[in-house]
């Protein structure tokens, strides 16, 4: 029924940054040796179990040595609790226990041990994993005071699987949560993916995809409920609670009612003995997540209703027990006529959400795209974010790689989260950056956070390529910590996850680094995205949407390019933006390069602010990125000797794949332009 569990060798990459690589350094083994010899709790929460367990498998791995684990507190190694279950571990902050919320943790080194505390299990369990990569980092333990509060409530991951083994956008195998039409019996994979998510701190975990079928609306009965009962209660162990994606028309489809109106009593009344059956089934159930009116998606727009009236009936059934509802901004109208220039897709989430803000229940939070398009490698922020004051928001990533290389081209999206996290909204007042808003801070909002669509399929490595592992640890750090560095998490994956040798992490870590500018440079130009070819969305296709119905053009004729969205003359989008934004959107002389094309129409002879024409900026971009990407294989051939095989070849495999990719990105785009423009590299390059 479903794939056997497999004993993983190191060289698949199985264990990620859980690898817990030995120390082969006698002296740096035997420093630590003397804090590890013991584990200890008196504490008995599965949690804190799972925490010792975690530690004493980490321990063993990176030492050699097994340490005992004892459920008396030891008078040294490594003492673990929480700060209300056990006076002693209480006793080391003595009155000024720190303020780290429910999630924090502290770590002391006191006394001749190691001291874990935390206000929750989950807390205790972040710490021994915080713990854990400091040994596999090489830190000194001798005088720890750690204190950890995470930045956001909600640190979630979406998964796009459906029931059928498949996933929506998935590029690493098979989903490990279903397989023909059934859920997974393969718990200890689902373990080993709740470690990983828990040791970077997530908290939430929605198990189906956004678009919910005929089986997957199912998940709410019956059929299915003992099963996905049984994965939260894997997930539950790891802090991370669980949450499905439902069908808005699910009374309809499951519910032998002829309508889904939220107004509906008789619907109202579905959706409540809905709730009861799923909490008797899982008594902390996270909440739903909704596509609704979307792609397809029924909705409330069906029966005049508004978002805000279909969220709040959902809210209203799930209040009782603390559950959310979690409900997407992804709406906009996918049967444009790409002959109409009036309606600008870019515009939609703001158009339609808006409004509404101060109308939705307090247990409501909207997952708003980071972009207001989908997730391309270049488009500004979503106005969305401080337009909504009255509500609760949290932002959406996009782990998997869609549009940035489909794990086949390595793309390290972190520094990408980092800038539109730092984006200044100027919501209120000068300070007022993005994360600022989704952390609830803003704003005072009591739900808020990070949410991202998952980059794991059934492949021995969980992510396809190697290095797109980077990318699912980045995102689960900085919903922790929006204040980590790309070039911290990026040394931290490589330390973790491949090696200590300095020549690998300086070498990994550049290629991290330099990838997104990389991809970016060889694919669409200046902001203006897409340019790909339709469905699967892999490689190049300039005018691969130029005239479909999804709201995604270029306009490039043989003058000139880019989406005029101004308030001036355009579409009105760039007036959705606050203060100093919406002046420098608007304006041709002040819009950022890397942005102009998705802001103004210019003609191919514009000169950017770099200093060159926009003609020449692509020729030049297009050349340099490939053979940047040519450069990449180099610079991994130079850790052949001294990486792992297995690992080794896993990675040249895909650089190679990528730099050959990148050529014919090169040559589409620049054969394209010249053909259009009739305009002639001024370098005098091959263009076809
Ligand atoms: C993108 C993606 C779809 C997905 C959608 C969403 O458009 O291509 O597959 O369903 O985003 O976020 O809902």
């Amino acid at each position: 029924m479903t794939t056997q569990s497999i004993s993983y060798p190191y060289g698949s990459g199985y264990h990620a940054w859980l690898a817990y690589q030995e120390i082969t350094d006698a002296d740096q083994r035997q420093r630590y040796a003397v804090w590890c010899s013991q584990i200890s709790t008196n504490e008995t929460h599965e949690t804190i179990r799972a925490a010792a367990a975690e530690l004493e498998r980490g321990v063993s791995s990176l030492l050699g040595a097994k340490p005992a684990v004892t459920s008396e507190l030891g008078e040294g190694g490594i003492v673990l609790g929480t700060f209300g279950g056990n006076e002693q571990i209480a006793a080391v902050w003595k009155s000024e226990l720190p303020d780290i919320g429910e999630d924090g943790y502290a770590i002391r080194t006191e006394s001749g041990r190691i001291v874990i505390g935390a206000p929750s299990a989950a807390g205790v369990l972040y710490g021994a994993f915080h713990l854990l990569r400091l040994i596999g980092s090489g830190e000194p333990l001798d005088a720890l005071d750690v204190t950890e509060r995470p930045a956001n409530g909600l640190r979630m991951i979406n998964q796009w699987d459906n029931i059928d083994g498949s996933i929506e956008r998935g590029y690493a195998g098979r989903s490990i949560f279903y397989d023909q039409d059934e859920i997974t019996t393969d718990l200890d994979r689902i373990r080993d993916y709740a470690r990983l998510l828990s040791s970077v701190g997530l908290n939430a975990i929605a198990i189906n995809n956004v678009n919910v079928h005929k089986y997957e609306t199912m998940f709410l009965t019956d059929r299915y409920l003992p099963q996905i009962a049984a994965l939260a209660d894997v997930f539950r162990v790891y802090g991370i609670k669980l949450f499905l994606s439902i069908n808005y028309a699910s009374p309809l489809e499951i519910g032998g009612l002829s309508t889904a109106d939220p107004l509906a009593p008789a619907v109202r009344e579905w959706w409540k003995a809905k709730a009861a059956e799923v909490y008797a089934a899982i008594p902390d159930f996270g909440g739903f997540l909704v596509k609704a009116d979307s792609e397809n998606r029924p909705g409330p727009f069906s029966y005049d209703r508004d978002h805000a009236d279909g969220a709040n009936m959902l809210a209203e059934a799930l209040l009782p027990y603390g559950g959310l509802v979690i409900w997407r901004c992804f709406v906009y109208n996918c049967k444009q006529d790409w002959r109409d220039r009036s309606t600008d897709r870019a515009r939609a989430a703001y158009d339609h959400f808006k409004p509404l803000d101060g109308r939705f229940m307090d247990n409501v939070i909207l997952q708003i795209k980071n972009g207001p398009m989908d997730f391309q490698v270049r488009e500004p922020v979503s106005p969305l974010f401080g337009a909504m004051e009255h509500t609760n928001q949290v932002i959406e990533f996009q782990v998997t790689q869609e549009y940035t290389g489909q794990q086949r081209h390595v793309c390290y999206l972190v520094p990408q989260w980092k800038e539109v996290l730092d984006f200044n909204t100027y919501a209120k007042g000068e300070a007022s950056p993005v994360k600022r808003i989704v952390d609830g801070s803003v704003f005072q909002r009591r739900h808020n956070g990070f949410a991202a669509v998952s980059n794991i399929g059934a492949d021995s490595n969980w992510t396809g390529h190697l290095l797109a592992q980077a990318n699912l640890y980045g995102f689960g750090r900085l919903a922790w910590n929006p204040e980590a560095t790309s070039e911290q998490i990026a040394r931290e994956w490589v330390t973790l996850a491949l090696s200590r040798s300095e020549q690998v992490i300086r070498t990994v870590c550049g290629i991290l680094l330099d990838s997104l500018d990389i991809y970016e440079s060889y694919t669409a130009p200046l902001g203006v995205g897409w340019m790909v070819n339709p469905n699967h969305h892999y490689g190049p296709n300039v005018d691969g949407y130029e005239y479909d119905k999804w709201g995604t053009y270029h306009f490039a004729d043989c003058h000139g390019i880019g989406v005029d969205r101004t308030v001036a003359s355009g579409t009105g989008y760039a007036g959705q933006y606050q203060g100093a934004n919406a002046v420098a959107y608007e304006s041709l002389e002040n819009c950022p390069d890397e942005l102009l094309l998705f802001f103004h129409h210019v003609p191919y002879t514009h000169k950017l602010h770099s200093g060159v024409t926009v003609i020449q900026h692509i020729y030049n971009t297009h050349f340099d990125g490939a053979e940047r990407a040519a450069q990449l294989v180099e610079r991994w051939g130079e850790l052949e000797s001294v990486l792992d095989d297995q690992i080794y070849a896993q990675v040249a495999e895909r650089l190679s794949e990528q730099a050959e990719h990148a050529k014919e990105w090169r040559d589409i785009i620049n054969t394209y332009f010249l053909r259009k423009s009739g305009i002639a590299d001024e370098q005098g390059r091959t263009i076809y």
